[in-house]
């Protein structure tokens, strides 16, 4: 008999056919997220539990199944997780990092072009037919080439966003306690207060932990520069969202490019108002290869738990 796999959404094909060739595979049948009560009874089912960065795996769930064997998020981000209630059971919880550093670093970018380029609104205005003819000031944006780039964060995300910048001669900035970029980028280490005064655009990378939450909130918005853009691809409640549409409303900054949001999938109020914000339903790691290459690591760590061996991708390596 094979090891049973609850898969809480289904994943691209080639990974639902790896995992099927090792774990006898429960999917969620339906095209949405499923409820907590969902995820407890195929949790109990169980030996493995396959999520998503967007499921809840709050004690209740870990402590659930007293065979549940592990924990594998299709996500780098584990902050969905109780890990430390996973770790007092020595349940291995896996993540998928490094696959999706390209797609979201790419992802950051084109919400600097959007923003700085005002793409979308330029986009509507074609569709709604208000196009008359070339005009010295029609949507007139913000330079990105020579301005200065602040990273909050610099992991391997960050590190691939400042690595991309250098194509377009900008300075830049970052500001980690832990990491530093490869000197083989020209980049400058600051504090984050620095940071927050000098960049021309604001991009995060830091992973959510107590100490990121509402890292930027009002006195760092009112620290940035009124023509900076704030982007963000890491997580929504590294950012307070509220200050954030008060910051957009009344022209604090310029703008913001969002791929992530405090409570998703809901938007704090006002925010969809706002013209200067470019909005995405979080696609930092949203292509083909990306999701493809995640859902193949996902497989990989179940098996090797399985196999009662460290998985490649552990996030809780002190069980072993
Ligand atoms: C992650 O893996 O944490 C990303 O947010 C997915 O897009």
């Amino acid at each position: 008999m094979k090891p049973k796999i609850f898969v809480t959404r289904s994943l691209p094909e080639p990974a639902m056919l790896k995992l099927a060739e090792d774990f006898e595979v429960r999917v969620n049948p339906f095209d949405r997220a499923m409820t907590k009560c969902e995820i407890l009874e195929g949790t109990k089912w169980c030996d493995i539990l396959l999520c998503l960065l967007s499921d809840s795996i709050d004690a209740d769930i870990v402590r659930c199944n007293p065979n549940l064997k592990g924990i594998v998020n299709y996500a780098v981000g584990f902050n969905n997780i109780d890990v430390a209630a996973a770790t007092k059971l020595k349940i291995p919880v896996t993540n998928t990092p490094g696959v999706l550093t390209a797609a979201t670093a790419d992802l950051a970018w084109a919400l600097i072009f959007a923003v700085a380029r005002r793409v979308p609104e330029a986009d509507e205005f074609m569709r709604s037919g208000k196009f008359q003819g070339w005009a010295p000031l029609l949507f007139l944006g913000s330079d990105i080439t020579g301005k200065t780039l602040g990273i909050i964060g610099a992991g391997r995300i960050g590190t691939a966003v400042a690595k991309r910048a250098v194509g377009f001669d900008m300075k830049i900035l970052y500001c980690n306690d832990v990491h530093a970029i490869s000197a083989e980028i020209p980049a400058e280490r600051v504090a984050l207060n620095e940071l927050l005064e000098r960049s021309d655009f604001i991009t995060i990378h830091a992973p959510l932990v107590p100490s990121t939450k509402h890292l930027i909130g009002e006195r760092e918005l009112k620290m940035m520069k009124k023509t900076a853009f704030l982007i963000n691809t890491a997580r929504g409640q590294i950012v307070d969202e509220k200050a954030l549409v008060k910051a957009l409303q009344e022209g604090w900054i310029a703008g913001a490019g969002l791929d992530v949001y405090e409570n998703e999938p809901e938007m704090t109020e006002g925010l969809k108002e706002c013209k200067n914000a470019v909005l995405l339903p979080h696609l930092g790691s949203a292509t083909n290869e990306t999701r493809t290459r995640m859902g193949l690591i996902c497989a990989e760590n179940a098996k090797a738990i399985w196999d009662g061996k460290k998985p490649p991708q552990i996030v809780n390596a002190e069980i072993y």
